[in-house]
């Protein structure tokens, strides 16, 4: 046999060592003990080789854009959204598609190669909607970007956002968005979670809203969406991000809304690094952490996916594109620390966001498309806890990443002159 690319020694997620022959863009085989030739071999004995990063929450027309025209002095959600609104009449299109184009080399370098991205369409000139299908369109080769067109003003609260979400879906962007809780009212956001789903089941979109991001324990958006989404037929296609209000919600109401999510077959995608940075700044103390009921959905059912939701804007100081960051954090602040909880964040930001974002040429089996990354570590868990190099990144069949191990020079009298960050157990607890 001969590929294109093999990839020797490697350990996938699931703890086989198979070797992985690439061969036209495609994954041609994966077994233990791959021979034939090769254009290119690459070595990645003990190393962990696992489907790429995926992404299913962000914003890439805001990216990038940290203290323009100024800094959250609050850190709060709404001076955010001001911020963006102050931000917004000075964006150009060639501005935003520079941004988003270097946050996408970021992406590249980190494995990360398929992202949901959130564009604001509350702006007429719907110019980050065109600069971002642009910018689709240019990374298409290496990077899957799904759009999703978002009403950040609110689908009624702004007098054109109907309109121009509607022509943003015209012109090609993929997903239904929505902000009800930003809505005037209750009452409006239920309507609105009810117009925008009818809007996507006509056209047969998908549908992600941010839904319920606040710390106010009686939204109930995330209840409307699960209705709309058996009434209209929609199940496996409507994601719920954030649903951080359900952190506050009573635990009776939960223990009745979770079924109801579940029965829906709604997914969720809580973004830990932000949801503990934006939620419970009302509070004094105790102050709540605001991350929705992760291991709770996941015992329901219920499909989760971790996202990343910003980098370096105006909600967010800080960020790389690094995902193993969102499922360390996501870790952590869900508490999800046995060996097969640790194990399951990093399918949270792999193989369950692909799910929700429907990429059904994704993974490490023969016939699907070779995308892949080798890290420098022997498991995902040892991934999360090191947030691991990532020493070769493959899309559809073409090396695109490439990275040294890092690694400290000591020069500590007697020991040794070089520390290895990657202190392997002896042996591992099972999963
Ligand atoms: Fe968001």
């Amino acid at each position: 046999m001969s590929f294109d690319i093999l990839v020797k020694g490697g350990i996938l997620p699931d703890g086989r060592q198979a070797d992985i022959g690439i061969r036209d863009g495609r994954i041609a085989a994966v077994e233990p003990g791959i021979g034939g030739e090769a254009g290119r071999t690459i070595d990645a004995s003990g190393d962990l080789v696992s489907p790429p990063f995926v992404d299913p929450h962000f914003h890439m027309d805001a990216t990038l854009s940290y203290g323009q025209p100024r800094i959250n002095a609050s850190g709060t959600l709404l001076e955010g959204i001001a911020l963006w609104g102050e931000l917004k009449p000075s964006l150009t299109q060639d501005e935003v598609k520079e941004r988003a184009l270097a946050y996408c080399d970021w992406a590249a370098a980190m494995g990360l190669l398929a992202i949901r991205s959130h564009v604001d369409v509350c702006d007429d000139r719907l110019l980050a909607v065109e600069a971002l299908l642009d910018v689709k369109r240019e990374v298409a080769p290496w990077l899957d970007l799904q759009l999703v067109a978002f009403p950040q003003d609110g689908f009624y609260r702004d007098p054109t956002a109907k309109q121009n979400l509607l022509r943003a879906l015209d012109m090609g962007v993929d997903v239904v968005g929505g902000i009800p809780h930003f809505e005037r009212t209750m009452e409006d956001g239920r309507r609105s979670v009810t117009e925008l789903c009818e809007i996507a089941a006509e056209r047969g979109l998908m549908v992600d809203m941010h839904c319920d991001e606040t710390d106010d324990p009686v939204s109930r958006h995330v209840e409307q969406l699960a209705f709309e989404t058996q009434r209209l037929g929609m199940q496996g296609r409507v994601a719920g991000s954030h649903l951080t209000s359900m952190h506050s919600m009573d635990n009776y109401y939960v223990s009745k809304l979770l079924p109801l999510v579940a029965e829906a077959q709604l997914s969720a995608i809580p973004n830990p690094l932000i949801n503990i940075v934006l939620q419970g700044r009302h509070d004094t103390y105790p102050k709540r952490r605001g991350l929705t009921r992760v291991p709770e959905m996941l015992a329901a059912g219920i499909r989760v996916g971790f996202g990343q939701d910003c980098v370096l804007d105006p909600w967010y100081s800080l960020g790389t594109g690094d995902m193993l960051d969102v499922a360390f954090m996501g870790l952590h602040v869900a508490q999800m620390t046995s060996p097969a909880d640790m194990r399951r964040c990093f399918d949270m930001v792999t193989t369950e966001s692909a799910a929700i974002m429907g990429l059904a040429d994704y993974g490490l089996e023969v016939g699907k498309q070779a995308s892949l990354v080798v890290l420098d570590a022997g498991d995902p868990v040892e991934a999360i806890r090191l947030r691991a190099d990532r020493l070769c990144v493959i899309s559809n069949g073409t090396v695109i990443a490439e990275r040294e191990p890092g690694r400290s020079k000591l020069t500590l009298k007697g020991r040794p002159a070089y520390a290895d960050p990657r202190f392997r157990l002896p042996s591992k607890p099972d999963a």
